[in-house]
């Protein structure tokens, strides 16, 4: 009798890991075997690729109103060799990987932790992102994935809006172009900037419009023109931009969003990052989505 049971325990136990195991598989980004971490979890390192980690995964179940959400993903260098890590790429303006400066050299031995932040701004259902870590030795991907609850954005950016709402929209900016830094329309276009810098900061201040999948055919692909642009071509467009365009001009003397470091701080996004962004495959086919379409 007591043999029969454990047996079957352990028969039970198996096809329960099997389908756990091919669960994980379906949910992993690409099909790639990640197994994730709850966030704050912790795990000795022992995933060897490049250098030793605690996990390639992490996860996360948001809560009510959480709208960024910091993952660390612990390494040590187990090799005998220097590791050195020159960038890191994520797969979309919202998830951002923090490096101090590069290249970030690992000593053999060395410990180390790239904190990875995920913005939940308009994000409802799972979210999966990757992000590259590019080394001497071969690039790591790490993947962070979050579940957001419908709570997130009832009302939020995400919402859906009718065409009369963006036509009504449109009419406001065309009469007055800063109209976009008032009344209803902060919900959208100034609440998820607030506190940003950089790479995340384009996402929510100038992404919305310029990167939108149905961007309007008169919001210009920036993509595509951002080589060879430099610092001052950016900075007035952002600050002062052009009157009797679309366009806001995000200068607080303008009656804008944004103060003179958070400004720089995009000027160094867009001149540096954004440009060689495009060059990653992502990168193309995320320019090569966001088509522009017809108003109606
Ligand atoms: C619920 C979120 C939301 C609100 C509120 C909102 N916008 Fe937008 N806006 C967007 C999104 C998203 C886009 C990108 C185009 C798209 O996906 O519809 C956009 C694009 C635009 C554009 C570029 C042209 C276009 O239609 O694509 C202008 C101009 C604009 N908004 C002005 C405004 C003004 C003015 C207000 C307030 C009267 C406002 N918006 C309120 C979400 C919003
Ligand atoms: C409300 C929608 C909206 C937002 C938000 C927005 N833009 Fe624009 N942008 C436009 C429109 C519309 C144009 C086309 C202006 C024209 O040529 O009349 C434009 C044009 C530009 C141009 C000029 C491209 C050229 O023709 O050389 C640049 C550069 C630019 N935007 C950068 C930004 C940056 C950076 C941000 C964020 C700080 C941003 N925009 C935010 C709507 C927007």
């Amino acid at each position: 009798m007591f043999p029969t049971t454990t047996v079957s325990f352990i028969q039970f136990q198996k096809v329960f890991l099997a389908t756990v195991f091919i669960l994980s598989q379906y949910s992993a980004i690409g099909g790639r075997d990640v197994t994730y971490l709850e966030k704050g979890e912790k795990q000795p390192l022992k995933i060897e690729n490049v250098l030793t980690w605690d996990s390639l995964g992490k996860q996360h179940q948001s809560r009510p109103n959480e709208l960024d959400v910091g993952f660390e993903f612990h390494f040590q260098n187990r090799t005998d060799k220097e590791v050195r890590i020159t960038n890191a790429y994520t797969s979309c303006g919202c998830t951002v990987a923090k490096l101090p400066k590069t290249p970030w050299i690992i000593k053999p031995g060395q410990k180390g932790s790239i904190p990875i932040i995920m913005d939940l701004r308009g994000k409802t259902g799972i979210i999966a992102k990757e992000t590259t870590v590019i080394t001497n030795l071969g690039n790591i991907t790490l993947t962070t994935k979050v579940s957001v609850g419908p709570t997130n954005s009832p009302s939020g950016p995400d919402r859906a809006r009718s065409t009369e709402e963006r036509a009504a929209n449109l009419r406001l900016a065309a009469k007055n172009r800063q109209a976009v830094f008032q009344n209803n329309c902060i919900e959208c276009h100034v609440k998820p900037t607030i506190g940003k810098r950089g790479k995340q900061l384009y996402a929510t201040a100038c992404g919305i419009c310029h990167d939108a999948k149905n961007r309007a055919p008169f919001v210009t692909e920036l993509r595509a023109l951002s080589k060879g642009k430099d610092k001052a071509y950016w900075n007035t467009w952002i600050a002062d931009s052009k009157p009797g365009s679309l366009m806001p001009a995000f200068a607080k003397k303008h009656g804008g969003i944004l103060d003179d470091s958070q400004i720089k701080s995009l000027v160094a996004y867009l001149t540096r990052i954004f440009p060689r962004e495009l060059k990653t495959k992502k990168a193309v086919k995320a320019a090569a989505n966001t088509r522009a379409l017809p108003l109606k």
